[in-house]
């Protein structure tokens, strides 16, 4: 019987799909709290047929070459930069993601950021909830504005990245009465009415609030750093949500302290999970751990996602959602099957 293996638990439905079909399934870490090591993730590759992995595991060449018969990994989430998918292809390997699903949930947490660093809400709450309530008063926790608000202003919302994620933030800042820029080295499609196009350093200068979504790349990574925090208004927040490295946090936590910027939501971290020394202890900022898709019928659509991508991978079929659809023309690709199945 052919083999899935699914590196740590993913939510139910996924789980339950894979069971109704005619496949052994693995998982590799039950434990929540304990993540998948180095060497379980090499031994259930070895004997897999198929891997469904998620942004915790480094799917490297190593992983990938351990086993010549690996028919395809179905990564648990929409950013793949935990996979070698350059190797994987070159090996004839197909891989997958779960793009499209998590757009709203993640819109939505971006957004419960945003709001939450400029109006103080976790402070809020830990003030409130230590009984330190005892009189209202015209000067307690004063945060920024996201609508124009007291001065009138419309607010503007940066957007760095104008993928499917990057649009959906964008969009929700209608209901916010705010001008909206747009920064992106691709084809950002139909901007909505109120976004223009314009260049980061532009985005930075004039936003008041920066939101981050760009997938990992070589090219994206530290592309927020020291200068670009400098460029950014003293009163403004940056948010993000994508992927950690995508900013330099030794800098962000910088810009914090010195006040070159007036705060940061952050849902990723450079060394995921680790923080950067200090980070948690600036009053200036909320931190979450990696949660942007995590509502319940987000994920387990997800899981189920992953689910079918794996099931079609072990079956030798064009999976739903490939991230390297070229490689099901080529040699590669061709000879793996025809070992599999041989
Ligand atoms: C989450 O970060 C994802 O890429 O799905």
């Amino acid at each position: 019987m052919k083999r899935i293996f699914v590196t740590r638990r993913i939510p139910s439905e996924g789980l339950g799909l894979l069971k109704e079909a005619d496949v052994r399934t693995e998982v590799g870490q039950s434990d929540e709290e304990a993540g998948l090591s180095r060497e379980a993730l090499l031994e259930g590759v070895q004997r897999a047929d198929v891997l469904l992995s998620l942004l915790t595991e480094r799917v490297d060449r190593e992983v990938l070459e351990t086993h010549p018969g690996l028919l395809g990994v179905a990564n648990c989430a929409v950013g793949y930069d935990n996979v070698d998918v350059e190797a994987a292809t070159r090996l004839g390997i197909p891989v997958s993601n779960t793009p499209g699903v998590l757009t709203d949930t993640t819109a939505d947490f971006t957004w419960a950021l945003l709001l939450s660093i400029a109006r103080r809400i976790p402070e809020a709450h830990s003030y409130t909830a230590a009984g330190k309530f005892r009189l209202w008063g015209p000067n307690l926790l004063l945060g920024g504005d996201v609508s124009p608000g007291g001065n009138g202003r419309k607010k503007a919302l940066g957007v760095v990245g104008f993928g499917r994620i990057g649009a959906a933030v964008a969009r929700r800042a209608r209901g916010f009465d705010m001008e909206v820029l747009v920064h992106t080295r691709s084809d950002p499609g139909r901007l909505p009415d109120e976004a223009t196009r314009v260049e980061l350093d532009e985005l930075l200068e004039r936003s008041d609030f920066v939101s981050i979504h760009l997938p990992l790349t070589e090219e994206t990574q530290h592309r927020i750093g020291a200068p670009e925090l400098r460029r950014m208004k003293e009163t403004a927040y940056l948010v993000n949500t994508s992927r950690g490295p995508v900013v330099d946090e030794k800098a962000l936590v910088e810009a914090l302290r010195e006040g070159w910027i007036a705060g940061a939501a952050l849902d990723v971290y450079e060394h995921e999970p680790r923080l950067t020394p200090d980070l948690a202890e600036l009053d200036n900022v909320v931190l979450a751990p990696h949660i942007g898709s995590a509502s319940r019928d987000t994920r387990n659509r997800m899981a189920t996602m992953a689910a079918a991508n794996a099931l079609h991978h072990l079956s030798g079929k064009k999976a739903p959602n490939p991230v390297n659809p070229e490689v099901y023309d080529s040699e590669a690709w061709r000879n793996r099957r025809s070992r599999a199945s041989g």
